[in-house]
Parts: C-alpha cells; sequence; structure tokens
C-alpha cells in the first residue's frame, strides 16, 4: 500500500465469488465482458463459479470451461467444481483442475440444489487440501458445520448475510473449527429498506438483511474473513422475469474505499479481506509486480460506464471515491487511464 497525492496504490484484488455464465449464457456475460469488468474494478484474480445452464459436475464440461476462458480471458481465472452429490468419483481429478467445490443448500440461479443428506460423503470424498465453498442460509447453516466437525474440513460460507448466520460462524470459529466467511458488498451497503426503491434491481440471494443485520456485520469485520462480489449478472429483462443476482465487481473497492474515506474500515482491512485472505484461503498466487493504482476524487457510478455486459448496477448513482486508474499484472500493463487494454486470451487460466 502507498498514498501518493490523491493516487493509492493496492495489490492487485482477488474475487473468489463470480459468476461469468461462460459458457451457455454469454448473452448477460461471457468471460471477456467478465475478466474486463474484474479488471476495471481492480480485480485480478478472479474464481468462477459452477452453475452454468450445464452445471459444471463433470470433468469434461470443467476441462471445457477451461478451454474457452484460455481464449477470451483478460485477468486470472479459477474455477469452482460442482457437485448434486452424484459425481464423487470426479472429485480427485477435478480437485487437480479446481480451486473449491462448491455446494448448493438453498435453491438459487439454475435450481442446482443439493440435499443436505449428502454432506458428509461429499466432505469426506473431496480432498482436504482444497476447501469447500457453501451457500447456507439461515435453516441450514447449523447441519452444514455440524456435519463436518468430526471431519474437521475447510469449509467457507459464502455470502454470509446476517446476523443469526455470523453469530454462529463466530461460535464455530471459537471451537477451533475451519470456517471461513465471505460477506457481499450489497449486504454492507445496501439493506431491505432499499428494495422499495430498487425493485427488481434489489433481488438476489441471499436477500438484502435489515438494518440490525448490517450494523452486526460492520461491527464484527474481524470475524469476516473476505468480501467477495458474487457478481451474478442478468440483463433487465431477466430481472423483470424475477432473477436473482446484482453485478458487483465493478463497484466493490470504489464501495470500500468510500467507507475508508468514512473511517469505517482500514485500508488494510480492505487489503486482508480483498487479497491476503482469499490467496491464503483458496490457494491462490500472488505476484509483487501485481498491483493498482487508484485515484481517490469522488465520482458518481452510471450504468453506461460498465464493462459488465448486463450494462447495470444495484449502486448507479452513488456517489463513490476510488476509480481504478491503472492495473498491472506481472508487471504488464492491463488497464490505462481507467481503460482495460489486456487483449482476450493474455489473462492466466488456473487448471489450464
Ligand atoms: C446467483 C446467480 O445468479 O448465479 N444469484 C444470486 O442471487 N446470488 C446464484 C448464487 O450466487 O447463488
Ligand atoms: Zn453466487
Amino acid at each position: 500500500m502507498m498514498s501518493e497525492g490523491n493516487t493509492i496504490r493496492l495489490p492487485g484484488l482477488i474475487d473468489v465469488h463470480v459468476h461469468l455464465r461462460d459458457p451457455g449464457q454469454t448473452h448477460k456475460e461471457d468471460f471477456t465482458t467478465g475478466t474486463q469488468a474484474a479488471l476495471a474494478g481492480g480485480f485480478t484474480t478472479i474464481v468462477d463459479m459452477p452453475n452454468n445452464a450445464e452445471p459444471i459436475t463433470t470433468i469434461e464440461r470443467l476441462k471445457q470451461k477451461i478451454a474457452i476462458a484460455q481464449s477470451k480471458t483478460v485477468a486470472d481465472i479459477g474455477f469452482h467444481y460442482g457437485t448434486m452429490g452424484d459425481n464423487l468419483e470426479s472429485f480427485e481429478e477435478a480437485a487437480g483442475l479446481a480451486i473449491g467445490l462448491k455446494l448448493y443448500l438453498n435453491k438459487t440461479t439454475g435450481g442446482y440444489l443439493l440435499d443436505a443428506k449428502h454432506l458428509q460423503k461429499i466432505y469426506s470424498a473431496w480432498p482436504e487440501a482444497k476447501p469447500v465453498l457453501l451457500h447456507a442460509e439461515e435453516d441450514v447453516i447449523d447441519i452444514a458445520i455440524e456435519s463436518m466437525k468430526d471431519l474437521k474440513r475447510p469449509i467457507h460460507v459464502c455470502h454470509m448475510p446476517s446476523k443469526e448466520i455470523l453469530q454462529k460462524i463466530i461460535a464455530a470459529k471459537k471451537d477451533g473449527l475451519p470456517v471461513t466467511c465471505g460477506v457481499c458488498p450489497h449486504h454492507l451497503f445496501l439493506t431491505k429498506a432499499d428494495e422499495s426503491r430498487l425493485g427488481v434491481y434489489g433481488k438476489m440471494l441471499p436477500s438484502l438483511k435489515s438494518q440490525e443485520d448490517q450494523d452486526f456485520l460492520w461491527k464484527n469485520l474481524d470475524y469476516i474473513d473476505i468480501f467477495e462480489s458474487d457478481h451474478a449478472p442478468h440483463t433487465h429483462e431477466e430481472k423483470a422475469e424475477g432473477a436473482f443476482g446484482v453485478p458487483g465487481l465493478e463497484t466493490t473497492l470504489p464501495l470500500l474505499l468510500t467507507a475508508y474515506k468514512q473511517g469505517r474500515i482500514s485500508l488494510e482491512q480492505i487489503i486482508e479481506k480483498c487479497h491476503t485472505n482469499p490467496a491464503r484461503i483458496f490457494n491462490l498466487p500472488v505476484d509483487e509486480g501485481t498491483y493498482l493504482e487508484i485515484d481517490m476524487t469522488e465520482y458518481e457510478i452510471n450504468n453506461e460506464s460498465l464493462y459488465t455486459k448486463c450494462g447495470w448496477s444495484p449502486f448507479a448513482g452513488r456517489k463513490v471515491y476510488g476509480k481504478v486508474k491503472k492495473v498491472v499484472i506481472r508487471d504488464r500493463t492491463v488497464v490505462t487511464d481507467g481503460t482495460v487494454v489486456a487483449v482476450p486470451g493474455s489473462g492466466k487460466v488456473m487448471g489450464g
């Protein structure tokens, strides 16, 4: 971290929870537009989720996804593998290619749901060195933690939204269990009260919570291991039809830097939760020659300047501090004067 005039320098950030929709739903995002959005938002490494139109639950689909990304990505990218409990024989090979294993214990986009009764056998079949990520809301968090107690396998609770779940995670951490959690910017910067203003653009899973929940997250930042955007683009038409999810790659950092300006979080905490901890928990490489230069002048988030193909943000109209001006990956400039200049195929694909 370095501060000079109105510019700050940060290490390249890591977002371990994005949905880039490629292959299968490239009308709303693809590997090029999604990774351009990542770089424009300061994220040099991202990890993509497996809930594609055809879920990534076979080695063939995982390898196909890796191959597609190789010609299209401008950032460094890795992939999480998926399971519905019937592909355990593929776990060892998949773990050699993937960053983690994602389990959906609640209904979400893609209708890809796992019965919690399969949890223990999945935890024990998946190689211990790689984390298991969980979509586990209030109704299933107990069984998610309970099922790993004897095995002590590292689990990561994704997009943790509420006081109730965080209290349970804090208790598990105090019991010495290897449980980590991530929080999304929309749960830190929006509440249920914003739903009437945002309409369909305020709908995501887990849903927006109360002010009391949000206050609890801010008071307990020390127990939050990482920030993850859950970048989940959908077209305007799909949102109107009820699709859950909001984009986030281009707004996470300015929202956090605005909170920093307001004295609600330190730059060290931002680096810890968007760089150091994700790298450690998910075994991702970092490089001294990968960094960002950010202009701390105030600006307004607007839909027109976004790289994400969906073309909207629930934070449009918000005044924030922190525009990514320059991004360098391994000494190569990939963003200059706020414009992504890296060519498709220049990013590194993990597992490829
Ligand atoms: C995500 C999506 O659209 O893929 N939607 C969401 O509301 N978060 C799915 C998910 O992250 O569970
Ligand atoms: Zn998600």
